[in-house]
């Protein structure tokens, strides 16, 4: 075989006008040609030495012969031709075809056939390919290329609140390239039906990123390729998309973004997908909605939960088994004054997300069941009620029952408006809404969530909205009686509030601040390192509760095994019959304050509860010691979790989740955050991984609500002493609303908003810093002042609540340097 010459010769643009059956700008009835023009090029692969050597022209192509040919026999007089790829196919005959006598002989020819202006809304459509011919047989093509250039389309895209007030203007350019298929019927592209339809698509969508637009069109260009499955496997078409947004930067012509793609770059859509043809919005086919909940009579903590559980039973409402109903994310809880009638009581506001397979109506339906059956009172309209409940979002869909004339938005009885009409200018919808799902595009706005928590314009004596946690009555009061058919909700004992976080976008400076609690700890522990173990006994430990409450403490830890390195283990009856009696006793002489049992077993946490306990505080995050590294997906992470997940949603207790990797002692290398900068390692190490723990508990089927999270950095465990030091000195960027992770896993901190819980109390690494630098060597109860440092710094970065043993004087150190750093967020602009 005679080598591949690597000389070209060239024919550009050469315009010939054909009848061609489809195409034009005006369609015709089928089989009517209509005249129009088209662009040819061609380029042969020929060996020009001899020509150059000799400067004989009869050694070459004769370039003008070929164009007369070409000219001569595709005209105005020609059968008209159906599409440009016949016309392609009609070319190679002429060109590559050993029959006609007089044709030149080639064996090698690529064809461009470009019809300029053809569909609307697109400069040209073309159709390049390659074809080839060995001595006897017919021509073959090895390539064929379908584009269409310069697709002009106005959409809302863009990042910037400004940029997606009005459409923009964007260029596409589309390629489909194939193999093998050439130019037959099968891989024909019909691009007056495909830029129509991605015109149309593209209008409707509002994307942030031109990165995920030209993924769509991709997905789109190739969905209507082909519902062929074994063309998807066997021979996929490669697409290429090219996007420009003239106007994105001031002093470049267009920014541009290519991306190349086939079916397996979408397994959801293609190959594994549906049957062709199968409608994939099916009846069945699963919802995510968002509803707001609201309550501000009687217990409203008990309503919400009850209003909860009663959505996750639809069946019980519609009379038929195939309604789902499930919760799958909760916001935090807020409580604030009535938007629009004062005298009142407050609300309490929250919001969840939903999956269902019910449609709108169908779900309005149940929750106004769901409404009456927790016992709302029909009164004045935004009055007193038990519990309200909203639907706010329904997918990405836009809906209006309301017909003409149009229902006044305020009294909307039956009807349905979503996104609901209201959500732009009610904060305690919107703040919720944006603890779940902020990056979430308002269908009609196409602005996020969160932008428009920022632009909410919020008056200024409006009363500022908290986040509250409640916590539940444990044990439950002999005579208490529950009506209802789901798990029993317990009423409520007290909650406590928070400062919500400071708008999204809006810095403040220095940390956030709040009241914060104390929390006293009582260790039922004969081997405890804190305290030596005195409290081990009934009369003591009811007298260092009482001491505790007297001196100012919100709430009580009760621990029966240390986690202290080295610690001798505890079988789990042993740890039930160390804390148990010490509970009860404790409930008993006081009904009022909240106790946290510190267990990480879900038998003692159970245990715990049934005997007075209303908080679990779990130094492995319901993971159990050997849960590092943490499996991010699938059930690796074990029957703890889940034990521990739905006894916590069960008991609708507080928990408190803290930050370990296994022993106390061990897993100190956070050398894989190093990219977070010097100094930030840790603190990202906890964000990311007591973040991916947060969100396995949160989120999802039968997960934890939201409002009963509190996260503890767990300084003293896992960590280096500089690393505690970096915690405990920086603890407010452990929740803050900032981006985490690099690269592909960049993401929204999990952990922005949750209280915080810091418990630094006589731990070892303030040991470490005093006997730095010949001091001495102190044994747990001598860190008293050492302790004081540390609470005063926790205090300043905003902690929650502080974990202690030496009550009394922490309390004091608290008060003081709360009156030091505890400044109203408002005031700290
Ligand atoms: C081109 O032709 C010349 C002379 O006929 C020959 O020597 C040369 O090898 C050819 N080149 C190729 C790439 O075929
Ligand atoms: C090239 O083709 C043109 C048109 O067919 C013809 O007039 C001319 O004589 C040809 N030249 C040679 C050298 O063959
Ligand atoms: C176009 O090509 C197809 C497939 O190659 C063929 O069946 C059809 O008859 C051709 N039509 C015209 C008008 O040339
Ligand atoms: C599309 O192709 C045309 C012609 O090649 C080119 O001028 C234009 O810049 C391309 N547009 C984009 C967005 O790549």
């Amino acid at each position: 075989m005679q080598p591949r010459p690597r000389d070209t010769i060239r024919i550009n643009d050469l315009l010939l006008i054909v009848p061609l059956l489809t195409g034009s700008v005006w369609p015709k009835p089928p089989g009517q040609a209509v005249l129009q023009p088209v662009l040819i090029s061609l380029s042969i692969p020929h060996n020009i030495s001899s020509t150059a050597t000799t400067d004989d022209l009869s050694h070459t192509i004769n370039y003008s012969f070929l164009c007369s040919l070409l000219r001569d026999s595709l005209n105005e007089k020609i059968p008209p031709l159906g599409t440009l790829e016949n016309l392609s196919t009609r070319i190679f005959d002429l060109l590559l075809s050993r029959s006609s006598s007089d044709a030149p002989s080639l064996t090698e020819a690529r064809l461009r056939v470009v019809q300029p202006r053809a569909p609307l809304n697109c400069k040209a459509i073309g159709v390049e390919s390659r074809a080839t011919t060995s001595s006897g047989s017919r021509w073959s093509t090895g390539y064929v290329k379908h584009f269409c250039e310069d697709l002009e389309c106005s959409t809302i895209i863009g990042v910037n609140a400004c940029e997606r007030e009005e459409r923009q203007i964007v260029r596409v350019n589309i390629s489909i390239e194939r193999w093998d298929s050439g130019l037959q019927r099968e891989s024909w592209v019909d691009f007056r039906f495909m830029t129509r339809e991605l015109h149309a698509k593209i209008q409707k969508t509002s994307y942030q990123t031109l990165e995920a637009l030209t993924s769509y069109i991709a997905e789109t260009a190739l969905r209507h390729l082909s519902t062929d499955r074994t063309e998807q496997i066997q021979s996929p078409p490669l697409v290429t998309v090219r996007a420009a947004k003239p106007s994105a930067i001031v002093f470049a012509s267009s920014s541009e973004i290519e991306i190349c793609r086939t079916y397996s770059d979408y397994p959801e859509s293609f190959i594994q997908g549906m049957e062709p043809g199968q409608n994939p919005t099916s009846d069945m086919a699963t919802h995510t909605v968002a509803l707001a909940l609201g309550s501000n009579l009687g217990d409203r903590f008990y309503n919400i939960e009850l209003a909860l559980r009663l959505l996750e039973t639809p069946e019980a409402f519609l009379g038929t088994k195939d309604a789902t109903i499930a919760v799958v994310d909760t916001s935090f809880m807020y409580e604030s004054a009535p938007m629009y009638v004062t005298d009142q009581p407050s609300f309490i506001n929250c919001a969840c997300m939903i999956e269902t397979n019910l449609p709108p109506v169908a779900l309005l339906k149940v929750l106004k069941l769901v409404e009456t059956t927790v016992g709302r009172v029909p009164s004045i309209r935004n009055g007193p009620r038990a519990v309200d409940l909203d639907i706010i979002l329904y997918d990405d869909a836009v809906i209006d029952t309301r017909g003409n004339p149009r229902k006044e938005l305020d009294d909307l009885d039956g009807e349905l408006v979503i996104p609901h009409p209201r959500l732009i200018e009610r904060e305690f919808v919107l703040r919720p809404l944006n603890d779940m799902v902020p990056d979430f595009m308002h269908p009609l706005l196409h602005q996020s969530v969160s932008t428009l928590l920022a632009v909410l314009d919020i008056p200024a004596d409006t009363t500022p909205m908290h986040k509250v946690i409640p916590f539940p009555q444990r044990p439950l009061p002999t005579d208490y009686t529950f009506p209802h058919s789901v798990a029993v909700v317990p009423p409520t004992l007290t909650h406590w509030t928070f400062p919500s976080s400071p708008r999204p976008t809006q810095k403040i400076a220095g940390p956030r601040t709040s009241k914060t609690r104390v929390m006293a700890t009582l260790n039922a522990t004969p081997d405890s390192f804190s305290d030596g173990a005195t409290h081990n006994t009934l009369p003591t430990a009811l007298e260092y509760a009482q001491n505790a409450v007297v001196a100012g403490a919100s709430i009580l830890d009760v621990g029966g095994y240390s986690t202290r390195p080295g610690a001798v283990f505890v079988s789990t009856q042993e740890e039930i019959s160390r804390v148990g009696p010490c509970i009860a006793a404790i409930r008993t002489a006081n009904a009022q304050l909240p106790i946290s049992i510190d267990t990480f077993r879900p038998e003692v946490a159970r245990a715990a509860i049934l005997a007075g306990a209303n908080c679990i505080n779990d130094v492995y995050s319901f993971t159990g010691q050997e849960s590092y590294p943490f499996p991010r997906t699938g059930s690796a992470a074990g029957g703890c979790m889940s034990d521990m997940k739905s006894i916590a949603l069960e008991f609708a207790v507080p928990v408190i989740l803290m930050h370990s990797r296994g022993d106390a002692g061990t897993n100190k290398d956070y050398e894989m955050y190093r990219y977070a900068g010097a100094g930030q390692e840790v603190l990202e190490g906890v964000r990311i991984e007591l973040g991916a723990k947060v969100d396995f508990i949160v989120k999802g089927r039968g997960g934890v609500r939201r409002w009963f999270v509190i996260v503890d950095p767990g300084v003293g465990f896992s960590k280096t002493l500089e690393g505690n030091l970096e915690v405990l000195r920086d603890a407010s960027a452990i929740t803050a609303d900032c981006h985490v992770g690099s690269g592909r896993d960049r993401c929204r901190n999990a952990l922005a908003g949750y209280p915080q819980l810091i418990g630094a109390s006589r731990k070892s690494f303030l040991g470490v810093i005093l006997e730095q630098g010949g001091g001495r060597k102190t044994e747990p109860q001598e860190r008293g002042w050492a302790t004081a440092a540390a609470v005063a710094c926790a205090v300043q970065q905003g902690a929650a609540v502080v974990r202690v043993h030496d009550t009394r004087e922490m309390v004091d150190v608290v008060q003081v340097a709360s009156a030091l750093w505890e400044r109203d967020v408002t005031d700290a602009t």
